[in-house]
């Protein structure tokens, strides 16, 4: 009497297997091409310079979410800008661990809802970012120039030495520090009357060239690290243009000069008609003292 059951039983129990197992091939399906709907990114950029690196990608998600890993070269993944809506990614805490590493980094697309509950064994897609070596890749910054003076025939132009995200015992590094001798500097120089440009080169961030007394130049500054295959080159600095003052102070010169013999000549022209006075005054006073005397 309890086989009948049983077997009964086993019927509806089967039923219940078949369509979990239905639901969940559903489930599959339906996951598989909800993954394939997924946009994957594109156009994969490293935009860094003086090592503060960005990865930059497209396109805008509309109904997915980023996010970014990166590595180095036989290194682990690390998870960096988890879940973000955004089509970049700030890296340059993990490049300037060591600037001589090549670094990959791949950006992995999820659907919008996805949280904690998605199975996480299910991979994601991704795309690969170009290779990145941050001491041989990363661009030049604009140089400034941090100070310049020109006395007699020497011109002396110091070049900022511009700081890094680089650390060592917890200090930032600046580009000098980074890069050593592999730096230098070129100066374009110009007189300020003419457009003749000439040029000078430092390994360290200070020239002091030759130039003509009196003349005004005007300069600009570049960095350049001649042992890159490319990215060799930063964008000039603003120019500067020293002002030898001599215009101002020959004007002032003759300001001062005119004034003071102006008043000079006042003072002697006072002078002059004073004593000139005085004697005609003397003369009359004697003049009249005598007339009394005279007269009658
Ligand atoms: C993306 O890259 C492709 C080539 O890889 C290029 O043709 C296209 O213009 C790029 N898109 C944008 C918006 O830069
Ligand atoms: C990186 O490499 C350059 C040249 O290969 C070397 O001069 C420099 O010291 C290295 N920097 C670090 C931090 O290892
Ligand atoms: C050039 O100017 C810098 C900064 O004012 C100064 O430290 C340096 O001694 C000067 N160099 C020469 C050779 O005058």
């Amino acid at each position: 009497m309890t086989t009948p059951v049983g077997h009964h039983a086993s019927r509806p129990e089967a039923a219940v297997a078949l369509t979990l197992l239905l639901g969940w091939v559903l489930a599959q399906v339906a996951g598989a091409a909800g993954a394939a709907d997924i946009v994957v990114a594109y156009n994969l950029t490293w935009k860094s310079t003086n090592f503060k690196t960005i990865l930059e990608w497209e396109p805008k998600p509309i109904n997915h979410i980023y996010s970014v890993q990166i590595s180095p070269r036989l290194g682990d993944w690390k998870n960096k800008c988890f879940h973000t809506t955004a089509t970049e990614c700030d890296v340059t805490d993990e490049i300037v661990k060591n600037v001589n590493q090549t670094y990959t980094a791949r950006v992995l697309s999820y659907p919008a809802g996805y949280g904690h509950t998605s199975s996480s064994d299910v991979e994601p897609p991704f795309t690969n970012s170009p290779e990145l070596t941050p001491y041989l890749d990363t661009n030049l910054g604009q140089p400034t120039i941090q100070s310049f003076e020109q006395v007699g025939t020497k011109l002396n132009v110091t070049v900022q030495d511009a700081r890094t995200l680089v650390r060592m015992n917890g200090a930032f590094l600046s580009l000098r520090d980074v890069f050593g001798e592999d730096l230098t500097y070129t100066l374009y120089y110009w007189k300020a009357s003419s457009t003749g440009k000439k040029t000078a080169k430092t390994n360290t961030n200070e020239f002091l060239i030759d130039v003509d007394e009196g003349e005004n130049y005007c300069f600009t500054v570049q960095a350049v690290i001649s042992s890159r295959r490319t990215n060799q080159k930063s964008p000039e600095s603003p120019a500067e243009c020293s002002s030898q003052g001599r215009g101002i102070f020959r004007e002032l010169f003759f300001i001062i000069g005119t004034v003071v013999s102006m008043v000079i000549l006042l003072i002697i022209v006072v002078l002059v008609s004073c004593l000139y006075k005085c004697r005609k005054a003397r003369v009359r006073r004697t003049g009249k003292e005598s007339t009394p005397l005279n007269v009658p």
